[in-house]
């Protein structure tokens, strides 16, 4: 199905995700409505201010607007703050995209909305220690406060709207030319420190939003709805991650690896919390890339791929 024509309100828009798939809704021939709660001169001149927290506005722009769908990119996503403000991140999580759907239930458009592996991996799940991914349909048991909240929304938007109408996309360990993200991070600690500690006891996979902005868009061509995983395929811990980027990058870091308890975050993280990807590449008919090809089209657009294949 063309999305040529078609109107597509994006919140968050001034995110990582947000910011790379706003030129790809132009490319697709859309009329894109970029919102943000940033201030619009934070955000860039495109983008106009939406607080999906505020009820009301997100009426007034659903009825005055009527997308065809909205793209639900923005989140609370300071996992460790979110322990403490958890009212907030409830409210942006939770609420917001209830507030979304309710918004559509009534105009008759569809709600694309960004989960996360985040509702997956709290508490002792048996499926961690056998390291099968997790699928769209497997129990849900979310990982700290943002699990809780990012779960809640999924639930919310999934109950608020006929099933037609919702799409859920659950993904995991975004990084982006948009950033901040740990690819970020370790190419800027590769140049301070000497040593670089990274956490190897927690595993997943590192996805880029471009290819996710990419895959957001085929499913709206495809006319998705219900629950998807997209995410890169990989079964790999940060400390690997971390070396593969190093590796890369031409970058000559001393990595130890580290546990979980002893970097001792605020917030808990799921210890296994990759993705089956299989429904989403049944759909699409073509695989998910590999995690490495991943980093290897991130350092490549930020101009600085040293390793060539
Ligand atoms: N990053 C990851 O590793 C990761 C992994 C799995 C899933 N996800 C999910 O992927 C989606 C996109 O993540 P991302 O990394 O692009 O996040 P991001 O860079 O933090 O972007 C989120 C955007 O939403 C905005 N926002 C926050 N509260 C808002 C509100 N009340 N109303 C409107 N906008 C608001 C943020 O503005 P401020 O910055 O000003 O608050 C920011 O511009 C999210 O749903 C996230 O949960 C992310």
């Amino acid at each position: 199905m063309t999305l040529r024509g078609k109107t597509i309100l994006v919140t968050g828009a001034a995110g990582m995700l947000g910011r790379d798939l706003a030129p790809l809704l132009e490319d697709a021939g859309t009329r894109p409505l970029l919102t943000d709660n940033r201030t619009p001169g934070d955000a860039g001149p495109s983008i106009s201010r939406l607080d999906i927290t505020d009820q009301e506005a997100v009426k007034d722009i659903v009825q005055h607007e009527r997308p065809d769908w909205i793209v639900n990119c923005a989140a609370y996503t300071n996992v460790d703050q979110a322990e403490t403000d958890y009212q907030t991140a409830f409210q942006v999580n939770a609420f917001g995209p209830a507030r979304l759907a309710a918004a559509l239930r009534e105009s008759g458009g569809k709600l694309l909305h960004i989960s996360s592996d985040y509702v997956f991996g709290g508490g002792r799940q048996p499926d961690a220690a056998s390291r099968n991914p997790w699928c769209e349909d497997s129990p849900l048991l979310p990982c700290g406060i943002y699990g809780h909240s990012k779960c809640f929304g999924d639930q919310l938007a999934l109950g608020t709207l006929a099933p037609h109408a919702a799409l859920i996309v659950r993904t995991s360990w975004l990084h982006g030319r948009y950033g901040p993200n740990f690819l970020d991070t370790m190419l800027r600690l590769a140049k301070e420190q000497k040593e670089i500690r990274v956490v190897d006891d927690q595993i997943g996979s590192p996805t880029w939003t471009r290819w996710l902005a990419e895959t957001l868009i085929k499913l709206m061509q495809h006319d998705a709805s219900g629950v998807y995983h997209a995410a890169s395929r990989g079964d790999v811990s940060w400390f690997m991650y971390a070396g593969e980027i190093f590796r890369q990058a031409g970058l000559a870091a001393e990595l130890k690896p580290w546990s979980s308890a002893e970097l001792n975050r605020p917030a808990p993280r799921p210890p296994y919390s990759t993705l089956a990807v299989k429904k989403l590449e049944r759909l699409l008919g073509t695989p998910c890339p590999d995690w490495k090809d991943d980093i290897r089209g991130h350092l490549e657009e930020l101009g600085i791929l040293k390793e060539k294949q």
